[in-house]
């Protein structure tokens, strides 16, 4: 992208809503992770009280995902993370996910972003919502 690409779409970016692409300093802090220990807050949540992702999501299996519970296997890294900041700080509102995200830490953050983008999707998965 040359320096004209770039200022343009960085204007049109701010002007969706601050929906920007990850700059390399933003890829840089999400691959600071630990999937196997997003894999633990998948499946047992965290201490401070998060919940296990799978008791709704599951991991990447057919038994749920269905109606609102998303599957979140094989979503991109840097969608994950971002959802679950916009969680944390109201750009995205929802009852049920902004409590967990907001009770996340940065490092859980981007540990269970980095353990769902290593699985594969669930068939008949649906794509994720537009992001914001
Ligand atoms: C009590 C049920 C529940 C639990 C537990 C839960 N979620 Fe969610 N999650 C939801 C619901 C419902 C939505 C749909 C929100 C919406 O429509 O905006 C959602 C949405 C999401 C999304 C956005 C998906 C998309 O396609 O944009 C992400 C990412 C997410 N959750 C991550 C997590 C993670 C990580 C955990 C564990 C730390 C977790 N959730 C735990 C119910 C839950």
């Amino acid at each position: 992208m040359n320096t004209l690409e770039f200022v343009v779409f960085g204007l049109l970016s701010a002007v969706a809503g601050g929906n920007r692409p990850a700059t390399p300093a933003d890829t840089a802090q999400i691959f600071a992770a630990d999937a196997a220990r997003g894999r633990q807050i998948a499946f047992q949540g965290t201490p401070n009280g998060v919940q296990a992702c799978a008791s709704c999501h599951n991991a990447s299996g057919p038994a749920r995902g269905q109606g609102e519970f998303r599957h979140l296997g094989g979503l991109n890294q840097t969608y994950l993370y971002r959802q679950l900041h916009n969680f944390r700080n109201g750009v995205r509102v929802h009852a049920t996910m902004q409590p967990i995200a907001k009770a996340m830490s940065e490092q859980n953050i981007r540990d269970v972003a980095a353990y769902y983008a290593t699985l594969r999707p669930a068939s008949g998965a649906r794509p994720p919502l537009p992001p914001r």
